[in-house]
């Protein structure tokens, strides 16, 4: 019986366990491989193309100007290392699990479980914030109906109380109820006319409870069905985009995109999370690993071709944004259908609206796929009871596993905000991204040339590279190195983070001079740090919460029903 906290799988002994599972009892084989690599693809552009790019951006360019495109550039860049990373796992563990089963054979046991409770981050809580957002864009296509929902019943109280308070402004400068933002209209309805039930004012995301829970039951059914519906929205989605990035161009005003970058470039750093938002969901394809026809070969490519097609598209559609209006004019929920709007192109905004729904509905099922499958691995492992690893016996789907992330997503979308949510989310797959970049760097060598078009990682050694990176950094940024160093209070927490990061770079340089260490996962997991470290104090505190949390889990729980723990 192994005790250590580094306990490892093997890959030969984590690809025996899951053939091994597949005949365990759960009907006649376990899960259906019916995925190839366009669906794949498919499947990547519908988890990632979503809340972010029609609502988190909105904020994200108010602060960063036309220049919020960098961060477009840069976090492409970091997912694209990232992606190449989970592709040389993907191909190497095709098993369902993804970042948690791949740091299971890099990094052992207790750091699995991190990533796997990292992982609900990603998903579960992900989910929320397009659930929510979801809901925004469906009260929007009401309104176009004049079925407009009463606000209670549409809205959170934390959103609600802010839009209530920006009606009680506006109201008293003089401004009449049908002057308001949508925001300010429906949270004063909420406030003011929500039910009292045992002294507490009913402000609820009705629609976003009942859009997870009919995604949960899609997902129930089975991975056909969700694979049939998931193209569809993606073709529809594509698109729209693409019609409006060409309409977009044609009112597009220069004049818009000068300052380029009005608030430096710490403006547009701090629209990290949201565009990092943007690009999450790629990874989630990985968690489809035991229903590829041929995951060594397929979940690769369907991760790198998905993040290159919705790179285009993002960085176009940024451009265009911005170029429409003022960028000052974007603090708003629904950016692209604003901007539309905003010229009087009211058919096209509705249009994006109903793409909007159709897009973040194609989200919630890919990570609503994703959470289940993931909880099932941990549940092989022992990590977690043995419910979780349940098959259906006729859909073939997790399907406790299932119903839970049901419940765990649509009932805090009910009431939750989604700001520090989304910040969450970030931080979690950030976090994630770092140890699967880390995690190649220690994966066995492979021995025999891999068969079946099976993707491996191009080696570019870093030995004299990456110490040059980060010399270069630590030139670039010596002022706020020193900073950091004498003047720790003025900037708590941001610049304590800052020169973590910069003591693991260093550690890194070195041990990358030392052991020639491949160039892309290093990079890609030294960038995710960075923009880890540009995520606010709240968020990051909630962070610790949530993983201080798993670990008394673990160590109640896990450590103990391990499978390892029986060896
Ligand atoms: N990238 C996904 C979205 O923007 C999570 O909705």
């Amino acid at each position: 019986m192994s005790d250590s906290l580094f306990r490892k799988k093997s890959i030969e002994k984590i690809v025996a366990d899951s053939e091994a599972g597949l005949s365990d009892g759960h009907g006649d084989g376990g899960l259906r491989k019916v995925l190839g690599v366009r669906d794949l693809t498919f499947m990547g552009i519908a988890a990632v193309i979503g809340a972010g790019i029609f609502s988190t951006i909105g904020t994200a360019a108010f602060n960063g100007g036309p220049g919020i495109v960098f961060l477009f550039m840069i976090t492409a860049v970091t997912c694209g290392f990232s992606a190449l990373c989970y592709a040389e796992f993907a191909s190497r563990v095709p098993i369902a699990g993804s970042a948690y089963t791949y740091a299971y054979v890099s990094f052992g046991e207790l750091v699995a479980w991190i990533i796997g409770w990292a992982l609900i981050l990603e998903y579960a809580i992900g989910n929320i914030v397009v659930a929510i957002s979801w809901s925004g864009y469906f009260n929007n296509l009401l309104e176009g109906f004049h079925i407009g929902l009463p606000g209670w019943l549409a809205t959170n109280a934390g959103n609600a109380q802010v839009g209530y308070d920006e009606a009680v402004k506006a109201l008293a400068s003089g401004q009449t109820i049908e002057t308001l933002t949508k925001n300010a209209k429906m949270g004063y309805d909420a406030i003011l006319h929500a039910p009292v039930i045992a002294g507490w004012k009913m402000i609820i995301n009705l629609p976003a409870l009942i859009i997870v829970f009919l995604i949960t039951i899609l997902a129930y059914i089975g991975i056909k069905e969700s694979k049939k519906s998931t193209n569809f929205m993606v073709i529809f989605k594509i698109c729209v985009i693409i019609f409006v990035i060409i309409i977009g161009f044609f009112y597009v005003d220069t004049k818009n995109w000068d300052p380029f970058l009005p608030n430096g470039f710490g403006g547009v750093l701090a629209g990290v999370s949201a565009v990092f938002y943007a690009y999450i969901g790629f990874d989630a394809i990985s968690t489809t690993a035991e229903e590829c026809k041929n995951p060594q070969r397929d979940l690769p490519r369907g991760m790198i071709y998905s993040l290159l097609i919705c790179t285009v598209l993002y960085i176009l559609i940024a451009l265009v944004l911005t170029g429409m209006v003022h960028y000052s004019e974007l603090k708003v929920d629904d950016p692209l259908a604003y901007v539309f709007e905003k010229l009087h192109l009211n058919k096209i905004g509705y249009l994006i609206s109903v793409s909007a729904v159709v897009a973040t509905t194609s989200v919630l099922l890919v990570f609503q796929l994703g959470q289940p499958r993931i909880w099932m691995s941990m549940s092989r492992d022992g990590l977690l009871p043995k419910r979780f690893a349940k098959v259906h016996p006729k859909f073939h789907t997790p399907s406790f596993a299932t119903i839970v992330t049901g419940f765990m997503v649509g009932i805090p979308a009910l009431f939750v905000s989604s700001g520090t949510v989304t910040d969450l989310t970030s931080i979690g797959t950030l976090f994630a991204f770092v140890l699967v970049c880390f995690g190649v760097l220690v994966l066995p060598k492979v021995t025999k040339t891999k068969g079946g078009g099976a993707f491996q990682l191009p080696y570019i050694n870093g030995k004299y590279f990456i110490p040059l990176v980060v010399g270069i950094t630590a030139f670039l940024f010596r002022g706020r190195i020193v900073d950091a160093f004498f003047n720790f209070s003025s900037e708590g927490y941001q610049e304590f983070l800052f020169l973590v990061f910069m003591l693991i770079s260093i550690v890194t340089a070195v041990k990358s001079f030392i052991n020639s260490y491949s160039v892309i996962p290093v990079i890609g997991a030294l960038s995710c740090l960075y923009l880890m470290i540009e995520i606010p104090a709240i968020s990051w505190l909630w962070f610790f919460a949530w993983m201080g949390l798993g670990l008394v889990i673990y160590f109640l729980y896990g450590r103990k029903q391990s499978k390892l723990a029986a060896e």
